[in-house]
């Protein structure tokens, strides 16, 4: 499989990429033998995607994207017991990530938007937020978190594997 046809296939879905530069990290830490097959990567897609056909489906990522990045913040609370993301700073959060991404002039389209969200179904590891288009998850407890997810991840493209979520 050439990288172009690689490519063809991991740029409709996060998971794919991620199992790719996994891959490919196992590789760079002197792993050797590993090497991604075609063959993975058509089991992995048809499993997530079965309806997919390459041969009609349209390029997802042919077209620029509105936002270079869309953060979305789980502000769900609950009333019932049950932990909520909202209980665990989300609000304050989401409030200081905007401010700081207005401050830096990284708003806007083309740029970064950061929106609310209601619950995303990660509860038990919230708080949480999910980055887009990469589909990268994260938690924090506190501001000083916030400014590494946006100082890393989202204006020097470095994951923050230390706030990452444990599952992808
Ligand atoms: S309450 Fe935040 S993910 Fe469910």
């Amino acid at each position: 499989m050439s990288d172009k046809d690689e490519d063809y296939w991991l740029q409709y879905h996060s998971s794919l990429r991620n199992y790719r530069n996994k891959v490919r990290a196992d590789l760079s830490a002197g792993t050797p033998g590993i090497t991604i097959q075609a063959s993975d990567v058509k089991i992995i897609f048809s499993t997530l995607y079965p309806a997919f056909n390459p041969t009609t489906q349209p390029d997802l990522m042919s077209e620029t994207p509105f936002f270079q990045h869309h953060v979305f913040f789980c502000m769900n609370k609950r009333d019932d017991g049950r932990p909520s993301c909202a209980d665990c700073g989300a609000m304050p959060a989401q409030k200081y990530a905007k401010q700081r991404i207005k401050q830096l002039n990284l708003s806007g389209p083309g740029k970064i938007r950061v929106n609310q969200a209601g619950c995303l179904d990660r509860c038990d590891q919230g708080p949480v937020l999910v980055i887009y288009p990469e589909g990268t998850w994260y938690t924090f407890v506190d501001n000083h978190d916030i400014d590494e997810i946006i100082d890393s991840h989202l204006v020097q493209g470095k994951v923050v594997d230390r706030l990452k979520l444990t599952t992808p």
